[in-house]
């Protein structure tokens, strides 16, 4: 099932709560929020009080994206402050599947990802360990970047592998994604689709909208 998680990155902080009421208007499944550290990652974004009132403002998954240096020293952290699914970067910690375990103690959902120029072997060690899998399609730690084409043959060999294990767990993909490469994404494999700039730039209610309807025709069949 495609579904659509709109990056809070790329909102007007100022006036946040009234633009993710417009992009719930239109539509969507998930809100994605990306915490950068400062060290995983060459930017600083926000982190646990922020997450803490967005919890309060939407009743939608909240899917949490750690961008941070040894992520299990902040799992509980933010399981507290409303995360329901919480994803952490490989190359971030010498033993994911402790950090995957304690999410999973905590009866939320853990997604896996790597960076584009980190091999899927990462991945694939932990197939029936995350819930998700997310391949990065730009250099994380900035919104508003350009999709990068090698990650498109990624997406497609994660999924084949994990068919291959009779498996189809969730693939997400976040970076650069628009309305001119989402088909791309979506036929190599991807499932659980993060967008910034394309949902939160311009019209918020008629974008979210467009990838609402159009996830739901692929969901309904009427798209292959
Ligand atoms: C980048 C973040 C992304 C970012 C996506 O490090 O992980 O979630 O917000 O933004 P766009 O869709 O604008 O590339
Ligand atoms: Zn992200």
């Amino acid at each position: 099932m495609l579904i659509l998680s709109p990056s809070i990155l790329a909102a007007d902080f100022t006036v946040l709560g009234e633009q993710m009421a417009k992009v719930e208007e239109g539509g969507c499944d998930y809100f994605h929020f990306d915490v950068m550290d400062g060290m995983f990652v060459p930017n600083i974004s926000f982190g646990i009080p922020v997450l803490a009132s967005v919890r309060k403002f939407t009743k939608k998954t909240l899917d949490v994206h750690l961008m941070v240096q040894d992520p299990g020293r902040y799992i509980d952290k933010f399981i507290d402050a409303g995360a329901d699914i919480v994803t952490i970067h490989k190359e971030a910690t010498d033993d994911a599947k402790a950090v995957i375990d304690a999410i999973h103690q905590r009866g939320k959902r853990a997604g896996l990802a790597i960076k584009p120029n980190t091999d899927i072997d990462e991945l694939s060690a932990h197939f029936g360990d995350a819930d998700m899998f997310l391949i990065m399609t730009v250099e994380p730690g900035f919104g508003g970047q350009k999709y990068m084409d090698m990650c498109t043959d990624k997406i497609r060999e994660l999924r084949s592998r994990l068919s291959a294990k009779g498996l189809d767990t969730d693939i997400q993909v976040d970076g650069g994604i628009t309305r001119d490469n989402i088909r791309t994404v979506i036929d190599a494999g991807a499932n659980v689709i993060v967008m910034g700039s394309s949902v939160f730039g311009g019209d918020i209610k008629a974008n979210a909208a467009y990838f609402t309807e159009l996830f739901a025709k692929y969901n309904k069949g009427e798209i292959q």
